[in-house]
């Protein structure tokens, strides 16, 4: 087990799309009350007094659609000038990004990964629901203009829905210095999509764009589980994020903390969950937050998560969406 050092930090559950393989048009989600979220200054003091003195160091804000948290800018900034904060990074779906970018980027915001599924509008707003490809691409011409780097772009690949778009997204990387990283689509949010459609094996996608534009591995590696390549003489790269057909939770170094203050050890596993909200209002000191995030780690180390093993995962962990989650 890999060194726990990353916190992706769900800010909002809510969102303004409706993915097909996330949260779809009509979906019931039992949205946290406004009551039960962590407030902004609770998420700073939890970060500066409970996770940095852990030894975390890279943070990433999530959602749901993080764009849409009140006082955001504000919350950026605070976080990103703590002391121990070496990498603050945000994954969003962009739409309100072309106005966000530049205040995002003063606050200290560095790194952003943003989901665009399709080039082509029609596919795009059968995938989220919104009619909005131009805004969220404006969005991330605006986050490539302020200097946000690497920029990273994500495509949950759905059979029969944008497969038949990768080689030209893939495309996208060869004169752009972009990150486009293709995820295996997963059990988990809309599994009634999932279990018509299956998902497409990485390696299938690798072959395709090797035939077309050749393939080799790329030195430029992230912090997480996408395995990284380059088409040759691109400036770009093409990331393969492939949860379904291979399990890298041995080199897992991340937890995750829901906007109301829930930490879990794994994506798709509750083990060992702790509700920091309720230690902090209850008045057990940050000394006491922090024995218990270490309990959680050391069950983490001992437990070994197999995602895609759901006869020992928590069944529950399958029918919450990513947006409850926080991707
Ligand atoms: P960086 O490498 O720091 O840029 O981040 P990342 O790739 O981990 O972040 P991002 O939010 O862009 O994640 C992209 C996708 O990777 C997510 O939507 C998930 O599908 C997948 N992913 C990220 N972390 C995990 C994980 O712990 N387990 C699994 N199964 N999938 C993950
Ligand atoms: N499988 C894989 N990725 C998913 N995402 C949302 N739902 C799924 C799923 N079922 C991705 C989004 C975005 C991130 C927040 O999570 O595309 O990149
Ligand atoms: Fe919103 Fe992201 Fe879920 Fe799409 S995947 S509905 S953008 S939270």
């Amino acid at each position: 087990m890999n060194d726990v050092d990353y916190l992706r930090i769900s800010l909002i559950d809510r969102c303004n799309f409706r993915c097909t393989y996330c949260m779809p048009e009509g979906s019931e989600i039992d949205y946290i009350h406004s009551a039960n979220m962590l407030t902004n200054r609770e998420l700073v003091s939890i970060v500066q007094e409970v996770f940095i003195p852990l030894g975390f160091s890279k943070f990433r804000l999530t959602g749901g659609e993080p764009l849409l948290r009140k006082e955001l800018v504000n919350l950026v900034g605070a976080i990103a000038n703590l002391t121990g904060v070496q990498d603050l990074s945000m994954t969003t779906n962009g739409f309100l990004l072309a106005h966000l970018a530049k205040p995002l980027y003063e606050a200290g915001l560095r790194r952003i990964n943003i989901s665009l599924d399709s080039l082509d509008r029609d596919v795009f707003r059968q995938i989220t629901g919104r009619n909005l490809w131009q805004q969220v691409w404006d969005g991330i011409l605006a986050a490539h203009a302020v200097g946000f780097a690497p920029l990273k772009l994500n495509v949950v690949v759905v059979p029969e829905v944008n497969d038949h778009e990768i080689l030209n997204l893939a495309a996208l990387s060869i004169d752009r210095d972009w990150h486009i990283r293709f995820i295996e689509f997963m059990p988990i949010g809309n599994d009634r999509l999932f279990s018509h459609k299956g998902w497409v094996d990485s390696a299938d996608l690798r072959q395709r764009i090797s035939d077309r534009y050749g393939l080799v591995p790329s030195n430029c590696k992230g912090n997480g589980p996408a395995d990284v390549f380059q088409i040759p003489n691109a400036q770009g790269t093409l990331g393969f994020i492939s949860q379904m057909s291979e399990c890298f939770c041995d080199r897992c170094n991340r937890v995750r903390l829901s906007a109301d203050g829930l930490l879990r050890p794994c994506l798709l596993n509750e083990t060992g969950q702790i509700d920091l909200k309720t230690a902090l209002r209850e008045g057990k000191s940050f000394a006491e937050l922090r024995m218990m995030v270490r309990e959680l780690l050391n069950l983490k180390a001992e437990i070994n998560f197999k995602e895609r093993d759901r006869g020992t995962g928590d069944q529950k962990s399958y029918f919450r969406t990513m947006s409850q989650i926080g991707g």
